[in-house]
């Protein structure tokens, strides 16, 4: 689904993003699994992240990102007509995390919250929808709001535990001015890619105790957890092929990039900045080779944070924003890609 808006009717008015103090180094995993520095820099990238506090949930990393979002916008969370959250890793089995936001920034005032479940890929889906619903007229203000606190969940596998790390980021979307705006969005799923990269919820823990009864979708992951003694049905475990994943994640980013550049009529190098989703370093630098993409176009936090899901491009935005190289006006393209599959592109002046 490829979309261009010949007028421009949205645009970020705000950012905000949140980390947790507690940094985890290569060193400290190596200490919790049989992995190193070395290796882990090399096939990831990744020399640092960050881990949540006990006290720390998914919704209060989320709505610390959110306040500093809704603050940087010049707003107050009255001034919010809806709210679009995204995690991996909800508190609650229900209500979604975005209902606390919703308490803690807007306070009585009713504002409808959608809770998505598009993983990593989450807030590409969410300008689009904060678009429509601004074009429309229905909302003024849209706060996208993801977080992630999943270095607890995945530090049980090491080809997953040594990519994440915990944070959060945060986006305010509201009408568009002085030639600012999104531009294109390009939204995809292929559900083929369920079984590479999945992991199981409370529907399967406890319930079926000892004789779990595993859905087709576990097909894959099944072999890999019992070769490891992994008992199904005593706990939730990450899944995924991390090649397959790698090579649907370079190939798929690529073309979306290049459909977006396509629709909208531009040259990679009428692009200021290229936000690639922080998933591993090297899916990153195939697309730069694919695309010639320069260095200095595309911004990296993965050395020092890891892969935050979802808040990883906001995280990444805010910090280049607040060291000069994000510009009111620049032309950035976003892009992301994650479980599901689900992936996308937006193309926006900022
Ligand atoms: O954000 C959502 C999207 N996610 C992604 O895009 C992730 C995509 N995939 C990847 O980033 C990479 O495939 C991984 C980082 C997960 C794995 O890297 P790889 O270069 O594909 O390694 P591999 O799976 O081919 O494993 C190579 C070797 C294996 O050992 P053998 O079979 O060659 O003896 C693994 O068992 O490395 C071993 N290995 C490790 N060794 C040390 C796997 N994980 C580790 C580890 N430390 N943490």
């Amino acid at each position: 689904m490829i979309q261009r808006n010949d007028s421009m009717a949205s645009m970020i008015v705000g950012v905000g993003s949140y980390l947790p103090e507690q940094v985890v180094t290569n060193d400290d995993l190596a200490d919790m699994m049989d992995t190193s520095d070395e290796w882990i820099r090399t096939r990831t990238g990744v020399g640092l992240r960050r881990r949540a506090a006990p006290h720390e949930t998914t919704a209060s990393l989320a709505v610390e990102a959110a306040s500093r979002a809704v603050i940087d916008a010049g707003l107050s969370g009255g001034d919010i007509d809806l709210i679009v959250m995204g995690t991996m890793f909800p508190d609650f089995t229900y209500p979604g995390p975005g209902m606390v936001v919703q308490r803690a920034l807007c306070g009585d005032k009713p504002v409808p919250v959608i809770d998505i479940r598009v993983q990593c890929a989450g807030f590409i889906y969410a300008l689009s929808m904060a678009d429509l619903f601004i074009r429309s007229g229905q909302a003024r203000r849209v706060l996208c709001v993801f977080a992630e606190k999943e270095f607890d969940h995945f530090k049980v596998d090491r080809q997953i535990g040594v990519i994440f790390g915990d944070g959060a980021g945060a986006a305010v979307i509201g009408p568009a001015q002085d030639g600012r705006g999104l531009v294109v969005t390009d939204l995809k799923g292929d559900g083929a890619g369920v079984p590479d990269l999945i992991m199981t919820s409370d529907n399967l823990v406890g319930l079926r105790e000892g004789d779990a009864i595993w859905p087709a979708e576990l097909s894959k992951a099944r072999q890999y957890w019992q070769e490891r003694g992994f008992i199904p049905g005593h706990t939730k475990y990450p899944f995924w092929i991390g090649q397959e994943v790698f090579r649907n994640a370079v190939k798929r980013l690529a073309k979306s990039v290049r459909d977006v550049l396509e629709t909208a009529g531009c040259r990679t190098e009428d692009v200021d900045l290229f936000f690639l989703h922080q998933a591993n370093a090297r899916i990153n630098g195939k697309i730069k080779e694919m695309l010639h993409l320069p260095d200095e176009k595309v911004p990296e936090n993965i050395e020092r944070i890891g892969n935050t899901g979802a808040a990883s491009i906001i995280i990444l935005m805010d910090e280049t924003r607040r060291d000069g190289r994000l510009k009111p006006g620049d032309l950035c393209l976003l892009s992301a890609f994650g479980a599901g599959y689900l992936w996308g592109s937006a193309l926006l002046r900022f």
